[in-house]
């Protein structure tokens, strides 16, 4: 079965097709990264003008990447939340409209679910139930149990800032570009163990998580000026990288879980996946850089075992822009 997959949910236009939610035959991203860095963060009403600019375009390359044309896909899934609302419609309703014109089943997927499914479309054998959930993306931190395909419990998750959220401000108070993510791990390469040392937030006796006393930190170790950037980026980094790890290793022996997932943006980062690897009880998942970040590819891997089970989203369900784990 092959599935075209179309996301839209912030400032990436994606579109790819997925064989039986496994293999990406292709995968396009058209990143608006570079029109919002200069204002050091995504504007909404700049992204969803470039997705209109961008939608059919990145759908055309990525049947062609594929080698296929519309005649050969069996069914169209769209992100439908959470998300930017005039992000999210112009992805959705290309899908949505895709399907109606060529009578092909129509699937609504939820961007976070998605990605959890991106370490479906990595070879090699399937991840085991239960699954610990490490979700960490630019709007999201949750700890997510999941006991079987599309089953979701949030144990915990962030009570202010998400993990990527806080590594973009960090990145803006060190005077780095948007976003702060990859610049702040490349900034971290050049510095190293210092006098510096910044707080975490354990929140003990939950599986909770808080960035905001960090970033505050941040700022006032760069208005004391001590430090370079490179060390502040470091021991931010480390700080960040120790409590994910520390909780998620923690949770994952007192569930007994299987595996460890990890998903979202903020997984793409190099100190993160080493410390969660090297920390975990169990064997961690973590889909390739490229299947962290948005796409749409693994929009496609929920959607086909979603569609096996017989679900269809109705041609009236909208969009939605905040998340519940309990009603994905
Ligand atoms: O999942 P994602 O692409 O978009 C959302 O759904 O939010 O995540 C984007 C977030 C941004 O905050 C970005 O700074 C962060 O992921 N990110 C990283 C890295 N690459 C992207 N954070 C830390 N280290 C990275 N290498
Ligand atoms: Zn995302």
């Amino acid at each position: 079965m092959k599935v075209l997959a179309i996301e839209s949910s912030c400032d990436e236009t994606a579109a790819a097709v997925v064989e039986d939610g496994r293999v990406a035959l292709s995968s396009i991203v058209s990143s608006q990264v570079d029109l919002h860095a200069k204002y050091g963060g995504v504007v909404p009403e700049v992204a969803s003008r470039q997705h209109l600019l961008k939608i059919v375009p990145v759908i055309r390359e990525a049947l062609e990447a594929a080698n296929c044309t519309l005649d050969d896909i069996d069914a169209v899934a769209g992100t439908r939340g959470p998300g930017l609302a005039g992000s999210l419609l112009v992805g959705y309703n290309a899908a949505r409209a895709i399907a109606f014109g060529r009578g092909l089943p129509f699937i609504g997927i939820n961007h976070l679910e998605g990605h959890i499914y991106a370490n479906w479309l990595v070879e090699g054998p399937e991840p085991e139930f239960p699954a610990l959930c490490l979700v960490v993306s630019g709007g999201h931190t949750d700890l997510v149990f999941m006991r079987g395909h599309g089953q979701y419990e949030r144990i915990g998750g962030t009570r202010d800032d998400a993990a990527g959220e806080a590594f973009d401000k960090a990145g803006r108070l060190l005077g780095l570009p948007f976003p702060g993510g990859p610049h702040i791990a490349k900034a971290a390469l050049e510095g190293g163990p210092s006098s510096l040392e910044l707080p975490r937030a354990w929140l003990h006796g939950t599986f909770d998580f808080s960035f905001s006393g960090l970033k505050t930190a941040v700022l006032h170790t760069v208005r004391e000026g001590r430090y370079p950037v490179p060390e502040v980026a470091w021991e931010f980094q480390e700080s960040v990288v120790d409590v994910l790890a520390g909780k998620t290793s923690r949770l994952a022996r007192e569930l007994g879980a299987r595996n460890v997932l990890v998903a979202g943006g903020v997984a793409a980062n190099a100190r993160l996946r080493e410390e969660l690897q090297r920390r975990c009880p169990v064997p961690v998942r973590i889909p390739p850089p490229k299947f962290c970040t948005d796409n749409a590819a693994m929009i496609g891997a929920v959607a086909a075992f979603r569609l096996e089970l017989g679900e269809r989203t109705p041609p009236e369900a909208d969009i939605f822009t905040t998340n519940d784990w309990a009603a994905v």
